[in-house]
């Protein structure tokens, strides 16, 4: 084998390793629980529990620092890696509850897969909705996790018309649950119909459960279930089997259809049994999209072309001493070292990424060596935007981020008007980084933001102070959703309670008070576009 062959086969076999994906949905379904779970199961802790900070908490950095350094993990503030069984696994960490924000969607573009985590008593709520529509356009395969089956919850047949429902969306169940609520003992796999009775072994499911496989037959001559529940999933299996959406894996690739599955994270049961079909059918890193600078489309092979990433995130530091922000960037193709030197498209120069690290906290671990689906952090003195791709090659470029629709919106100026230079460009720079959306009235007079979550706006003043010296004062508008318009604008008839508005590419953004004005506008304007993602 000759050096290029060999290094092409480790390539190869790193890539297939990986699996690199986030978690969406609804804040308290049980994303916290479930990423410990995957820490458990994967060996790297022994002991689920101590990803929780404090009562009530979420996973603290301190937490995961003090695992990174006895275990070897590598964290990131935006990514988490880690092995388990034979893959290597890369978490996307999507921030929810008060850090929901854009930054949370523009993570899934990182993303190969995601696993969507549904309450089973809830069912599909707003953030998991807002968080599938991504995946949907981005044509990211989802996996589909029914948790809280312990507790009291709908019927698992409900749940699944639910998703398919509010989703547009075939879902396949690959397994199924025996009992629910605290009758919950088992899950039975239906492609062979054996069943997996769990037994608990420790409180709050801080250890792995036990597992014991029989058949149905079996399952009834055990005391674990009540012949009516039993019952129950006998009726329930036969129901699939006739009118249930059959399972193929080109269809979940292809994001048609997904796999669902009903486990408890707490508990532990169908937890592994979840991991484990997650390895199996969730896809490695493969080709995406690109332009070359001809403007003809190209496809970036992971293992044919050298290495190339893009930048999906930028961290600003809210120390005001360290300006330097973190750029993420996602590795699509090739190798990538320390220390490489590599093109900036979009400025045209070459930068050496010398201080590559992942990073919890304030605290940096140098990077050595990435291959395509990996997360790694670099120091940004200004060069990286969101959206830039680099490269050794050169020559292209990866798509474009879109831009997501902004849910709030608010005036903004300066409270001093002598400040007005620092605070147009302090602006700029936080558009840039996409802290914020900017926009103007269409008479130019006035400077407005847009956000998905209000969090961004406090980032957006804090920085203002901090690194412009600008005091602002923000009064909030009473829109809630917004659409990016296509058409001639002279004959768009928008809605009451609307405000048109340009973004900063001058396009046309109309925010409306509610979704019922947008669903109105369309229909009342049926030869304009009114695009949610722009
Ligand atoms: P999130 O990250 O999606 O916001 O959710 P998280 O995992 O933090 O879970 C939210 C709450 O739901 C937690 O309870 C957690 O223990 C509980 N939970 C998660 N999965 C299950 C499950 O399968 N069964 C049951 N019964 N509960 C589950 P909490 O009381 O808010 O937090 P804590 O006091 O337990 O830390």
């Amino acid at each position: 084998m000759t050096m290029e062959t060999t290094f092409q086969h480790a390539l190869a076999a790193a890539i297939a390793q990986r699996r690199t994906f986030a978690i969406i949905s609804h804040p308290d379904a049980g994303k916290t629980t479930l990423t410990e779970k995957l820490l458990l199961y994967s060996g790297l802790i022994r002991t689920a529990g101590m990803v929780r900070g404090r009562k009530g908490g979420k996973v603290t950095a301190s937490d995961w620092m003090g695992m990174e350094q006895e275990r070897g993990i590598s964290i990131t503030a935006s990514a988490m890696q880690f092995p388990y069984k034979d893959a290597v696994i890369n978490l996307l960490d999507t921030p929810g509850h008060q850090d929901f924000s854009e930054d949370t969607y523009r993570t899934l573009t990182a993303a190969d897969s995601a696993i969507m985590v549904i309450d089973a008593a809830k069912g599909v709520e707003a953030q998991t909705r807002k968080l599938f529509a991504v995946c949907r356009m981005r044509r990211i395969p989802v996996l589909t996790l029914i948790n809280k089956m312990d507790l009291p919850g709908r019927p698992p047949l409900d749940l699944m018309t639910e998703v398919e429902q509010a989703l547009s969306i075939h879902a396949s169940a690959i397994n199924w649950p025996v009992g629910s609520g605290s009758e919950f003992v088992g899950i039975v796999n239906r492609a062979d119909n054996r069943v997996q009775l769990f037994s608990r072994t420790a409180p709050g499911g801080a250890t792995k459960v036990e597992v014991a496989t029989m058949t149905l037959g079996d399952l009834a001559k055990s005391a674990r279930v009540s012949h009516e529940a039993l019952a129950h999933v006998q009726h329930d299996l036969e129901l699939l089997e006739i009118a249930g959406n059959p399972f193929t894996r080109e269809g979940f690739l292809q994001g048609e259809v997904t796999p669902a599955f009903f486990a408890s994270a707490l508990t532990n049961f169908g937890i592994e049994n979840f991991l484990d079909a997650f390895v199996d059918l969730a896809p490695s890193p493969g080709a995406r999209q690109a332009d070359r600078e001809d403007g003809s489309e190209m496809s970036v092979d992971p293992i044919e072309t050298p290495f190339s990433a893009y930048v999906f995130k930028l961290q600003a530091n809210m120390n005001p001493k360290h300006r330097d922000s973190t750029a993420f960037l996602r590795v699509c193709s090739g190798r990538f070292e320390r220390d490489m030197v590599v093109k900036h498209h979009r400025l045209n120069r070459e930068v050496r990424l010398s201080r590559p690290h992942s990073m919890v906290a304030q605290e940096r671990n140098t990077v050595e060596e990435a291959f395509p689906g990996d997360i790694i952090g670099i120091i940004n003195p200004g060069l990286f935007a969101i959206g830039d791709t680099i490269s050794t090659a050169g020559g292209f470029n990866f798509k474009p981020l879109p831009q997501f629709q902004p849910e709030i919106f608010a005036r903004i100026r300066p409270t001093d008007v002598g400040k007005r230079k620092a605070f147009d460009k302090g602006m700029w720079q936080m558009a840039q980084e996409g802290t914020v959306q900017i926009m103007r009235s269409l008479n130019d007079l006035e400077s407005l933001v847009g956000a998905v979550g209000r969090l961004q706006f406090d980032v957006l003043q804090y920085r203002l102070r901090h690194e412009y010296r600008v005091e602002t004062v923000l009064d909030q508008l009473p829109y809630t959703c917004s659409a990016w318009l296509e058409g001639d604008l002279s004959t768009f008839k928008p809605p009451s309670a609307s405000m048109m508005v340009k973004d900063r590419r001058d396009r046309v953004v109309v925010l409306f008070g509610d979704n019922l004005m947008k669903t109105i506008a369309r229909d009342r304007n049926p030869e304009h576009i009114l695009r949610d993602m722009g």
